[in-house]
């Protein structure tokens, strides 16, 4: 039986994780997978993180099973972190999932069990894993206008031209913040327009967000996410714990399902956990208790609110400095995007041949669509990338 599996392709994100571990160079440089890292290359257990695993040493009496669903506590704090007031709770269903992917792939599985025929909207370029579990799941798929590379930020045009031809009950996947790869956000005023058009089209959003915390702060970066969710009926929502707790390896998520007021909101809650109980029965439960602790004790929250707000100030503060001296390198305010783009990522618009040259020629680590994770810089190796970046002709 086994003798019939074919290999499959590799993750291009995952596969340049290994190639950078191999690279014997001491001083190269990772700007490829999405992990934070401090100004010594180091991904820390954050603060409230690390004393809220010692108080949970401390209290925790049995390792028995939760609810299939997670424990009701944490789905009430990240609906919260989440949600904020936006929404009546009586719309929301909710469901803790193995990080910000199992999220993706429940709703992925509630969208087929619901609606098999429907197709997914993505926008171009998307997470490579988006339409990589689509097409697992066997949903149809398809792109919608998103990045103008002239300017490096969003189609707004071409992106609603496109979204004017979803049918009804079609799926539209958004990033709710910090576009991954590209770092391209739609402004407040887009985000209405967005929203106005799923509304007309009658399409279900599904909003994967996976970087709360890393842009603009943390209610900024749920405004858009608030926003569709007050507005539309049915609104699926992805969200990870693993960036802004730190808690990559922990697999800590939620899938929220909003149904219109008065709607099946039990039935659909039934589902989500049916759904677990098929896929993996209870989700890990680590990190979320550890969500929970610190979403919930004020001292906690506070103390990882403002650490998070330092990741997040460090990441502006390289972007501005990137972008200053590849203006003094380049004479030219061609890379002011960078300045502009939030969360870890932007896309440089490099051609695989420069994305190679800046691997090969100096150690620089970039994912081959030009995708570079910000986080992966420090205040010293920002002026060596700019170097390289002019050096490769970008
Ligand atoms: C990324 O895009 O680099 C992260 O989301 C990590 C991953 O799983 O690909």
């Amino acid at each position: 039986m086994l003798e019939a599996l074919k290999p499959q392709p590799a993750d291009k994100i995952l596969e340049l994780m290994q190639i950078f571990r191999d690279d014997p160079r001491a001083d190269k440089i990772d700007l490829g997978v999405g992990v934070y890292k401090d100004a010594t290359g180091h991904t820390p257990v954050m603060r409230a993180v690390k004393a809220a695993e010692k108080r949970l040493w401390e209290e925790e009496t049995t390792k028995s099973y939760t609810g299939l669903a997670g424990e009701p506590a944490y789905l009430a704090a990240m609906t919260g972190l989440i949600l904020g007031d936006a929404v009546p709770d009586g719309r929301v269903a909710a469901a803790a999932t193995p990080g910000g992917t199992g999220a993706l792939r429940q709703a992925l599985e509630l969208i087929r069990h619901a609606s098999p025929a429907a197709t997914v909207w993505l926008s171009a370029p998307t997470w490579p894993n988006h339409p990589s579990i689509i097409d697992y799941v066997g949903l149809k798929r398809r792109d919608y206008r998103y990045f103008d590379a002239a300017t490096g930020g969003v189609d707004l045009a071409g992106m609603l031209a496109d979204l004017d031809q979803v049918a009804p009950g079609d799926v539209v996947l958004l990033h709710g913040c910090c576009h991954n790869p590209t770092g391209a956000n739609p402004t407040a005023p887009e985000w209405a327009e967005i929203a106005a058009m799923l509304e007309r089209r009658g399409a279900v959003p599904l909003i994967d967000l996976a970087y709360q915390g890393f842009g603009d702060g943390l209610d900024a970066d749920a405004a858009a996410t608030r926003m569709i969710a007050a507005r539309l009926p049915e609104v699926l929502i992805a969200a990870s714990c693993s960036k802004n707790f730190g808690i990559y390896r922990e697999r800590t998520g939620i899938l929220l399902a909003l149904t219109p007021e008065g709607g099946n909101r039990a039935t659909v809650q039934g589902t989500l956990a049916w759904l677990n109980r098929q896929n993996f029965s209870f989700p890990p439960d680590h990190g979320a208790r550890l969500v929970t602790m610190i979403l919930t004790d004020p001292g906690l929250r506070a103390e990882w609110e403002a650490e998070l707000e330092e990741v997040r100030l460090g990441m502006l503060g390289l972007r501005e400095q990137l972008a200053r001296e590849l203006r003094d390198l380049s004479g030219s305010d061609r890379f002011g995007f960078l300045a502009q783009h939030r969360g870890m990522f932007s896309r440089l618009g490099a051609s695989p041949e420069q994305v190679a040259r800046l691997r090969e020629e100096h150690g620089i680590y970039i994912v081959g669509d030009s995708r570079l994770n910000i986080a992966g810089l420090n205040r010293e190796t920002v002026p060596v990338l700019a170097r390289a970046i002019i050096g490769a002709g970008i």
